[in-house]
């Protein structure tokens, strides 16, 4: 039997629900949530499951050590007794990264230079040559999270992070990070067959994310991942994987798809990233205003939008003005619609003058609120 790992998938804050009952649907082991993301166990081929089919993780990474940590000499001491060479080569590159909070230690630049040296000593130790420094496309990515006064030493399974999906070719000035517009795809509570509307739809994220789930497609099916630069990599298990990822993806003809942004070239973008995609759904885009939002009468769709935020894309009384005309007009013009909206503070929201459950949710380190509605 392959060998049975800790992994830990992390996700945008506030998702963790809806990354657990992905983790779930994946059939994936002891899964538990946690704040920042999930453990679950797995072995080889639920890492490459879990890399080509998570939806809102950003990264799948898998513990190698865990140790009590008072200080500088426990933290180098661990990190030399991990057999390294097991997956990287001498003369490949290496990336440490750290989180660090409420420990002895608390400089996460120190943590990060120190499991370094630790590693690279080790390699001169035995080879006589040392891996060099790389970037974020390193040969192994190392994750340390010191966390009063334990750390973990974890591998970086994913690499480039899984909300760089593959399919982005074009970008506005405030598009939703991939794994977020996914989980507020899945909060939504979506059937995947009736309309989706996006009247503020920007490049076209969450039209995009819509589609693939619709499909069945899995989102990491256009990239490579980490875990493949490693010595241990084993091809023919990831291109099992990839066979059946492929295999899984329906067409979509009838799946409706209406986007709409004031900006024409960023209706440009939506069809360029929908495109790029290879999404083969219905598509109606236009250039047009959200105030004049007026959507087709009984199709009982589900409005999925990312109203203009304060900060990033105007300034706060026209944003708050915009949600009055925007929440009037969907009163009046969509019954019969399921909504759910995402927007920057609850102030903002409350212009809408709709009432619905709420979902805090954060887009890095920025909260956001998601309020879901039907209107009757
Ligand atoms: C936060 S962005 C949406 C980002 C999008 N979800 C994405 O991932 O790219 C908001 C969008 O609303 C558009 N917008 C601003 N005012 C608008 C209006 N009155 N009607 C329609 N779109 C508007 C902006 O051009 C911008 O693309």
């Amino acid at each position: 039997m392959a060998a049975r790992h800790e992994l830990f998938a992390t996700c945008p804050r506030g998702l963790e629900p809806v990354l657990h009952q992905e983790l779930k649907e994946l059939r994936m082991g002891r899964i538990e949530r946690q704040v920042g993301g999930c453990r679950f166990q797995g072995g080889p081929v639920e890492v490459a499951r879990a890399n080509l089919w998570l939806r809102t993780a950003n990264r799948v990474l898998l513990r190698v050590d865990r140790f009590p940590c008072p200080g500088d000499a426990a933290l180098y001491e661990a990190a030399r007794e991990v057999p390294w060479e097991r997956w990287l080569r001498p003369e490949g590159t290496l990336r440490v990264q750290a989180r660090v909070q409420d420990s002895a230690l608390t400089h996460g630049r120190y943590v990060e230079q120190r499991v370094k040296d630790a590693v690279c000593d080790r390699f001169v130790e035995r080879t006589g040559t040392r891996p060099s420094v790389g970037d974020e496309e390193s040969d192994l990515r190392i994750h340390v999270h010191l966390f009063r006064d334990r750390a973990t030493l974890a591998l970086d399974t994913t690499g480039t992070p899984l909300y760089k999906r593959g399919w982005r070719v074009a970008q506005g000035r405030a598009p939703l990070p991939e794994t977020l517009a996914a989980g507020l795809v899945l909060l939504s509570g979506w059937d995947r067959r009736s309309p989706v509307l996006d009247p503020f739809c920007g490049s076209g994220t969450l039209l995009v994310e819509a589609a693939l789930l619709a499909a069945g497609a899995a989102p990491g099916l256009g990239r490579a991942f980490g875990a493949e630069r490693w010595l241990t990599h084993e091809p023919r298990l990831w291109e099992r994987a990839r066979r059946e990822a492929e295999q899984a993806r329906r067409p979509t003809p009838k799946l409706q798809l209406v986007g709409s942004d004031l900006h024409a070239e960023r209706v440009e973008d939506t069809r360029a990233n929908l495109e790029a995609a290879g999404v083969t759904a219905s598509v109606h885009l236009e250039a047009a205003d959200g105030r004049s939002f007026a959507p087709r009468p009984g199709w009982n769709g589900q409005v999925l939008t990312n109203l203009p935020w304060g900060v990033r894309v105007s300034d706060p009384a026209r944003v708050v003005a915009l949600y009055e005309a925007f929440g009037t007009r969907l009163r009046e013009q969509a019954a019969g619609y399921a909504l759910s909206l995402l927007g920057g503070e609850p102030r903002q929201l409350d212009a809408l003058g709709i009432a619905g459950e709420r979902t805090e949710l954060a887009n890095g380190n920025q909260p956001c609120v998601l309020l879901r509605a039907a209107l009757a």
